[in-house]
């Protein structure tokens, strides 16, 4: 196996497999290491390779081997990624949000990762179907109706002689419905007997209660058509707009078959599935599936969604995006869904818990006034920001000239690489703290920085292009110095780390590729004078060496969910 050398003044890769490999041979590393080597000696991959006591193996990489290495990545769609997915149907269950009630930053990285993940497979080749999975079946639904009800008494849902048609105009508006809700929460924790009025609505229309279906289906339309836009302002977007209640219909089947199965019984009045192996380390509580007074839960309808996206989809993974406090959750829904055999046993299912988005005080983020921070807001003050900057820049550069559209346009994509990338960048089961002075600074390991170095790289093409050369045909050189070198390095990395990135579902390592190779490139432009470059065939090559830098940022900022402007 080899690694990247962590003493890059002694070689580029090394392999340490003949300290490992002396004890099952029984001979000394050294002559372990001697003898691969005088085998590749020669191998015009290699400029040197060497062994060194105790048995280390050093390598440099050919530069021509290199530069012809990333010839051939150019020449391929996906530069060279071997694909391991041949089209096998995977769901990811992220977004995850709760109709009527405001999207807050919690169901922000859900969505952000989510997507990444979702993207990422894609590339590799799965047939990749996101599920919004909306908590669209709950308790806010009879408290949404009862509000209704207090406010508008007059309305044909709550006539019970009343046998006509329902209107198809909804009740309320979204932002009605958006006062609705917390009132209508607020209440219920004050009064009891109206918590009691919203439980039973709840049920009722749980039980198919025709005027609350109604209700309902406005309450859906009407979130539906804002939480599509918000999804859409953050450039998130889900195959299957799927809930809660559309796993209602398996649950009285499910119920049966497990009790059939034996696996459920009764246990204070609740129906159970134990789910404890004797390889736990601590004791795991056994999953509820029927509350006593006979309503379902979470647990239950997850496991009829499992049921109905068995019968529509037959997927090899699933993959759960949610904070990382339901994680017992997940692991009682899995253990009862593989023991009732709902999935197949190769099936793979993995929940990615992710940790809490902090302020900078070190607790959960909230608004100056200490309210939980609604997502519009926070993309909103995000934005602003980025467009105060522009204009100062702009201000600064007077010779610069954007129209206040385009201005705003860009503002908005850097906001968005600034968010994404400061979530995406931390690995997700770790809590982060949301900065928004670091995370829109164009210099560090962010968003802005990422997107600022592949507008540099454009703005060297079209200048470039503009001077009427051409570069098509020519081909990447063997490295001229030092500085191209390592960026030709980091660019034949990008495989094996999407591959690797893939394979442990962790866009955090997209991230950290990017962040190196942008480094890399900047070390290089730095050094390097391309513009003035009097040698054409050596100009063309860092031409091409750069058009494949842009390529590749592009398509892992891409998977990362954001897009560069043209200009900055
Ligand atoms: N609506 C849930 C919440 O806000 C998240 C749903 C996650 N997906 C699932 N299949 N349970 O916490």
């Amino acid at each position: 196996r080899i690694v990247l050398s962590n003493r890059p003044d002694l070689c580029e890769y090394q392999c340490n497999g003949a300290m490992a490999a002396a004890k099952a041979y029984k001979k000394k590393p050294i002559d372990i290491a001697t003898a691969v080597v005088e085998n590749l000696t020669g191998d015009e991959m290699f400029s040197e390779i060497t062994a060194v006591m105790p048995g280390f193996i050093n390598i440099r990489l050919n530069p021509q081997y290199l530069a012809d290495y990333l010839g051939g990545m150019q020449k391929e769609e996906k530069l060279g990624l071997e694909e391991t997915g041949h089209g096998e149907t995977i769901i990811v269950d992220y977004g995850g949000a709760n109709v009527a009630k405001p999207l807050h930053v919690g169901h922000l990285r859900s969505a952000v990762i989510g997507e990444a993940v979702k993207r990422m497979g894609k590339f590799l080749g799965y047939n990749m179907i996101g599920d919004v999975h909306l908590g669209d079946w709950g308790l806010q639904m009879g408290l949404i109706i009862e509000e209704l009800r207090d406010r508008k008494p007059d309305l044909v849902y709550f006539d019970e002689s009343y046998t006509g048609e329902y209107p198809a105009e909804a009740p309320f508006t979204i932002s009605e419905l958006e006062d609705i809700y917390p009132t209508a929460s607020g209440k219920a924790k004050e009064d009891p007997a109206f918590k009691e009025r919203a439980q039973t609505a709840t049920f009722k229309l749980q039980n198919g209660y025709a005027p609350f279906t109604a209700i309902w289906k406005h309450i859906m339309s009407v979130s539906l058509a804002d939480l599509k836009k918000n999804y859409g302002n953050l450039d998130v977007h889900f195959e299957l707009w799927k809930g809660e209640s559309d796993a209602q219909k398996y649950i009285p089947w499910l119920i049966q078959d497990l009790q059939d199965k034996g696996l459920a019984h009764e246990s204070d009045g609740a129906l159970v599935v134990d789910i404890a192996e004797p390889t736990d380390s601590k004791e795991l509580p056994p999953c509820i599936v029927r509350k006593s007074d006979g309503a379902a839960l979470y647990a239950t309808s997850d496991l009829g969604t499992i049921i109905e996206r068995e019968k529509d989809f037959q997927p090899v993974k699933y993959i759960y995006i949610t904070d990382k406090r339901q994680e017992l959750h997940f692991v009682q829904v899995f253990r009862v869904a593989r023991k009732a055999g709902y999935v197949k046993p190769e099936t793979e299912m993995i929940h990615i818990g992710f940790g809490t988005m902090n302020g900078k005080d070190g607790k959960p983020f909230k608004t100056r006034e200490g309210g939980v921070m609604r997502l519009q807001y926070l993309l909103e003050s995000v934005n602003e920001e980025m467009l105060k900057k522009i204009t100062e820049n702009q201000k600064a550069k007077e010779n610069l000239e954007i129209s206040e559209e385009e201005a705003k346009e860009t503002a908005k994509m850097i906001a968005l690489a600034a968010i994404k990338y400061g979530d995406l960048s931390n690995q997700a089961s770790k809590d982060y703290i949301f900065d928004i002075d670091r995370f829109t600074s164009f210099e560090g390991n962010t968003g802005p920085y990422i997107l600022y170095t592949i507008v540099r790289i454009k703005s060297i093409l079209n200048k470039y292009h503009s001077m009427g050369k051409d570069e098509s045909g020519a081909v990447i050189e063997a490295a001229h110095s030092a500085s191209e070198k390592n960026l030709m390095l980091a660019l034949s990395g990008f495989g094996a780390m999407m591959e690797n990135a893939y394979e442990e579902t962790a866009p955090h390592k997209i991230c950290s590729y990017i962040y190196e190779l942008a480094n890399a490139f900047n070390s290089f432009y730095h050094e390097t004078k391309i513009m003035s470059e009097e040698n054409e065939q050596i100009q063309k090559s860092y031409i091409r060496l750069l058009e494949l830098t842009k390529s590749v940022l592009e398509i892992c900022i891409d998977l990362l969910g954001f897009k560069a402007p043209e200009r900055m």
